[in-house]
């Protein structure tokens, strides 16, 4: 199979199911907002669908889906320059995903670790939405035929599923017709640990508030947060190699080298040799002089709710020119009478 030439499209999105975090931002979105200025289109997403696979109050849902578009926004993404959706918003994102249900196995789903790690020991009570949640994922993608989408780590094997779906959709129905999408997963920060315990993701949904930097944070929290991180006695070393062992270590420095827009290796060189007592400060100036712009910019957004919903629609509309025709398409080869 010749593969044709795909339009150099982007395609991410990030969950309304809490707050944006720091490990979101120097994750994925800072890497959105790269990416506008390269040769791609691109297009991003709060993917509510997906959110409601876990219990979603529907209060908060609303809320939480303006306030992660005001969090897109403040960040820099330029509805001049990127498409920005809500996903309940394109409705053929759904429509594929069914097909899409249709092409992937039982199997294939059940591997997934996100999978596992959120059904937890108690699988029967599960939705089935949480256990189909990656052909939404593929849909969301396939459905603009996107060629590159840039995640965190976490997102690796789902993207891998991704791969296979079209993989299987293109062999069955003998066309080309699906590309097979290439990560984007760069950078010093594409996972960034918990701020308690450096063996795990910092996430919106840690019942800790303290493991994590909630973009919505103010100047003294996040200080005090780094403040209170977890470290070990040790000063910082002058090589990469001096951080193996020692993950608090490795993931305070890898949060440093992300903000400042620099290589761990840069990093050490200015921080290398320095004691926890000295570092944190200077971590901790970081991170407000980064972040504290972007959450003066959300809440004023917040303040604005209707603006953020025409952006949406304005969003919706652009979406569609893209995704009605190849859902169409899709159609066609599957056998659907029209
Ligand atoms: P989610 O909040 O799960 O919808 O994730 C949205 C995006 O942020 C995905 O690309 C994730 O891979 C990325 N992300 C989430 N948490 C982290 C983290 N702790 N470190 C790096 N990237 C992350
Ligand atoms: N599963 C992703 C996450 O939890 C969110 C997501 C949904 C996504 N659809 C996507 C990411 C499509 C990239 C592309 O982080």
């Amino acid at each position: 199979m010749t593969t044709p030439a795909f339009t150099p499209r982007v395609f991410s999105g990030i969950q309304p199911s809490g707050g944006l975090t720091l490990g979101n931002y120097l994750g994925a979105l800072r890497r959105f907002v790269q990416m506008q200025d390269e040769d791609y289109q691109t297009v991003y997403c709060m993917v509510d669908m997906h959110a409601i696979t876990v219990w979603q109050d529907p209060a908060d849902l609303r809320r939480n889906t303006r306030e992660l578009a005001a969090g897109f926004l403040a960040s820099g993404i330029d509805p001049e320059k990127s498409i920005l959706i809500n996903q309940s918003q394109v409705p053929e994102h759904a429509q594929l995903a069914w097909i899409f249900n249709c092409v992937a196995r039982m199997g294939w789903m059940g591997r997934m670790t996100q999978w596992k790690d959120k059904a937890g020991k108690n699988a029967e009570a599960a939705s089935l939405g949480l256990f189909a949640y990656p052909a939404l994922m593929a849909a969301d993608i396939l459905i603009y035929h996107a060629t590159h989408v840039p995640v965190g780590e976490d997102q690796k094997q789902h993207l891998e599923l991704t791969r296979d779906i079209a993989m299987k959709f293109n062999h069955d129905y003998k066309v080309d017709f699906f590309p097979v999408t290439e990560p984007v997963i760069e950078g010093a920060a594409t996972r960034v640990m918990s701020l308690r315990d450096g063996s795990k993701k910092m996430s919106k949904s840690d019942p800790s508030d303290a493991s994590r930097i909630n973009m919505t944070d103010d100047a003294d929290t996040i200080a005090k947060k780094i403040r209170k991180a977890k470290t070990d006695p040790d000063a910082l070393p002058s090589e990469a190699a001096g951080l193996d062992g020692r993950p608090e270590a490795r993931n305070l420095v890898n949060i440093y080298a992300a903000l400042n827009d620099q290589s761990v290796e840069e990093a050490l060189r200015d921080v290398g040799g320095r004691q926890f007592g000295e570092f944190k400060p200077m971590l901790a100036d970081l991170a407000v002089a980064k972040l504290s712009p972007i959450s003066t910019e959300m809440a004023r957004l917040m303040q604005e709710p209707e603006e953020i919903d025409r952006i949406l629609a304005r969003g919706a509309a652009q979406a569609r020119e893209i995704t009605v025709p190849i859902l169409e398409q899709a159609y066609e080869i599957v056998g659907m009478v029209r």
